[in-house]
């Protein structure tokens, strides 16, 4: 884009209509302060049209992995462009589809082979759990209505990812519309903490204990591996997620893990069930898998799952499918971004990130009005004492003065957190917790 001539009067003219025309997401109108108009992007940072820098220390809602305008995504995607930019996906086929689904199930572990495209992180988990809903009901068996999710879990924004996501605090005006879902604790974990071990014992009794008395009525059980980013980057242990999918799959229940956010290299490996050595029955992705380019997800299924679909009948069929599915622009940068995994060595940097992250948490650890602080990967998080909830007032001041110092950091409640792309450099990262304590510094006065 060539710069406006006039940067001011061009900004005003884009907020002014932005204002009258645009509904954003998560947002409060009335109150919301002006948004940012940005015209450019690259790396790990962010830039308006007066050049001002803004560096992205959440991956723009955790897509961005490699960085912004990535020279080798940018001529995927435009080489792409130039052969056909989309088909029906019903009929139809084309090799940037095939490629990356057999890409996919050969860094998935086990016989997680059959990969379902969708367009985003919540149409991912509504085709995980319909599938998993249909998988009974082809099997013979439609009592099982009943899905279990986790305390704090966020899975989205359409209906059934909703329900799943109803122990988040984020979608009680909706409660009267939700599925049928039973709420488990998660036991988060945190530096020095000392009391994990009896909240996963209570975590795991109370799934045996559901599993042992309502075990017919239920089809699936989700969970973000790991970690449960938008509940407030809370960490658990690979040893609980193990046992935990020992206990539901051990039950025959379908284990669903929604690695929207964790997956493509966040919490250190490519995929966090990776750490926990299990193959849940269905995985959905989105986010990082078109590092950030394009809207598009799927949703993966063992083959024992895709074969109770198959029949003579379209009635045994998954009657599912969006407009965009399967995108061959969104697929191409998808697999372009694979490589770029192998070519720039990405989860060393994730290691070098996960490094430094560590380094900060003495600091972070040493502080009375800072508590539970937590890495994982490239999530460095802790929570600030007495700061509220999601949109609190406190949390508002926060993200707004980060913003005025070129910082993209946004509290989620008490929580602060970093999540930056793996390309972000050393000086960078210094930038970033430098701009991050003396934030909490001003915020804990
Ligand atoms: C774990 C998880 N699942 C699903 C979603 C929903 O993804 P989307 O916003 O792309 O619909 C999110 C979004 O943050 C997420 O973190």
């Amino acid at each position: 884009m060539t710069p406006p001539d006039d940067p001011t009067a061009w900004t005003r003219d884009i907020i002014a209509r932005d204002r009258r025309h645009v509904w954003h997401p998560f947002t409060q109108h009335q109150t919301e302060v002006e948004p940012i108009v940005l015209t450019r992007a690259k790396d790990a940072s962010l830039f308006d049209a007066d050049s001002k820098e803004i560096l992205d220390l959440i991956s723009s809602w955790w897509t961005c992995t490699h960085g912004h305008s990535h020279p080798k995504l940018n001529e995927a995607l435009a080489r792409q462009a130039e052969n056909f930019e989309h088909v029906m996906f019903a009929g139809f086929t084309h090799q940037p589809a095939v490629d990356l689904a057999t890409a996919l199930a050969r860094l998935l572990p086990g016989d997680l082979n059959r990969v379902f495209y969708s367009d985003d992180g919540s149409t991912a988990v509504e085709v995980a759990l319909k599938i998993a809903y249909q998988h009974w009901v082809n099997c013979g068996d439609s009592r099982r209505r009943v899905l279990l999710a986790f305390d704090g879990g966020y899975h989205g924004d359409t209906l059934g990812a909703m329900s799943l996501g109803r122990g988040s605090g984020f979608f009680s005006v909706f409660r009267d519309l939700m599925a049928n879902v039973c709420v488990l604790p998660f036991p988060c974990t945190f530096e020095d903490d000392d009391a994990v071990e009896g909240r996963e014992a209570g975590a795991l009794s109370g799934c045996e204990a559901l599993l042992t008395e309502r075990g017919q009525e239920i089809a699936a059980l989700i969970i973000e591996p790991l970690l449960q980013g938008a509940g407030g980057m809370r960490i658990c242990r690979p040893s609980f997620l193990k046992r935990l999918v020992e206990l539901a799959q051990g039950a025959g229940i379908v284990v669903i893990f929604d690695e929207v956010a964790t997956g493509f290299g966040r919490t250190g490996t490519l995929f966090a069930m990776e750490q926990a050595d299990v193959v849940p029955d269905l995985v959905c992705l989105s986010k990082g898998l078109t590092a950030g380019y394009m809207p598009m997800a799927v949703t993966v299924a063992r083959d024992a799952l895709f074969e109770s679909f198959l029949d003579d009948s379209f009635d045994r069929a998954l009657p599912h499918g969006h407009s965009f599915t399967a995108n061959p622009l969104a697929c191409a940068v998808g697999l372009r971004s694979l490589a770029l995994f192998e070519e720039e060595n990405t989860l060393a940097r994730i290691a070098g990130i996960n490094a430094r992250h560590r380094e900060m948490l003495t600091v972070l650890s040493s502080r009375d009005d800072l508590v539970r602080a937590r890495v994982l990967g490239s999530i460095l998080a802790v929570d600030v004492k007495d700061a509220g909830a999601y949109q609190s007032a406190k949390s508002l001041t926060l993200k707004a003065w980060y913003l005025s110092q070129g910082l993209n950091i946004r509290p989620l409640g008490q929580t602060l957190y970093l999540m930056p792309p793996y390309c972000i450099t050393d000086e960078e990262l210094t930038r970033a917790y430098a701009g991050l304590m003396e934030g909490v510094d001003r915020f804990s006065r």
